[in-house]
């Protein structure tokens, strides 16, 4: 993919058709997967090639299910998600924060606590993430991947009006020009990791970056 495609943005890029509290839309919980099968292992796979074996991981924007390698152990892994019973149900979580991260984009964990982290299609739900991605650098030790990754299915009254604007393409370039604006982030790629052939599953596009060295 082309790093340097420019998006065109409209003006008010952050506004949602559903401008309720996230914790209204997000009070019962959807034990659902928001991608297909062959979605959900394209990312876990990109898991695998990322973060290493016994490191701890933060799964920003979690819920019932992380997509992490069953086969893989991690040393602990922190979900930050809406729902209390979801997040509660999710198997490879050690512990996890119910956190609205549009009413407070501020992360409550220390300075360099997490080896790597995912957002797994969630991104486009973020009012502030160019606050949320700089704290995220805070939060994740030197040189640490995040993985971000989507496909073109949403809560349409939920993701953000830009979300809405863009094409696949115009998604990758909006998601790295968050990080850039960030500061923090290196390494930057922009990923169509879609299963083959295209059209009988669902595509799956990653940006996959990390933090800066120490
Ligand atoms: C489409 S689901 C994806 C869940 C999970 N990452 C997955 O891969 O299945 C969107 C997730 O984003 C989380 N989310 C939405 N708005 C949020 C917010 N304002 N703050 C924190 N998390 C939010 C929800 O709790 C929900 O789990």
């Amino acid at each position: 993919m082309d790093p340097n495609i420019t998006p065109s943005l409209p003006n008010d890029l952050f506004r949602r058709q559903d401008e309720t509290l996230d914790a209204q839309f997000y009070h019962h919980p959807r034990f659902v997967t928001h991608i297909d099968d062959r979605a959900i292992a394209a990312v876990t796979q990109l898991y695998r090639e990322n973060f290493a074996p016994d490191s701890s991981l933060l799964d920003l924007m979690s819920s019932w299910v992380s997509h992490l390698p069953a086969e893989v152990h991690y040393r602990r892994v922190v979900g930050l998600g809406m729902n209390a019973a979801e997040l509660q149900g999710n198997p490879r979580l050690d512990a996890y924060v119910v956190h609205d991260l549009n009413q407070q984009p501020a992360l409550p964990f220390q300075d360099q606590e997490f080896d790597g982290a995912a957002i797994c299609v969630s991104i486009d739900y973020l009012t502030q993430p160019v606050a949320v991605l700089r704290e995220l650098a805070r939060v994740l030790r030197p040189e640490a991947p995040l993985v971000i990754t989507f496909s073109n299915r949403c809560f349409p009254s939920k993701a953000i009006a830009a979300w809405h604007h863009l094409d696949d393409r115009g998604h990758l370039a909006l998601v790295r020009q968050y990080l850039v604006s960030a500061g923090g982030w290196q390494a930057i790629e922009l990923l169509d990791r879609s299963p083959q052939p295209p059209g009988r599953s669902d595509p799956l596009y990653a940006v996959v970056a990390r933090t800066g060295t120490a």
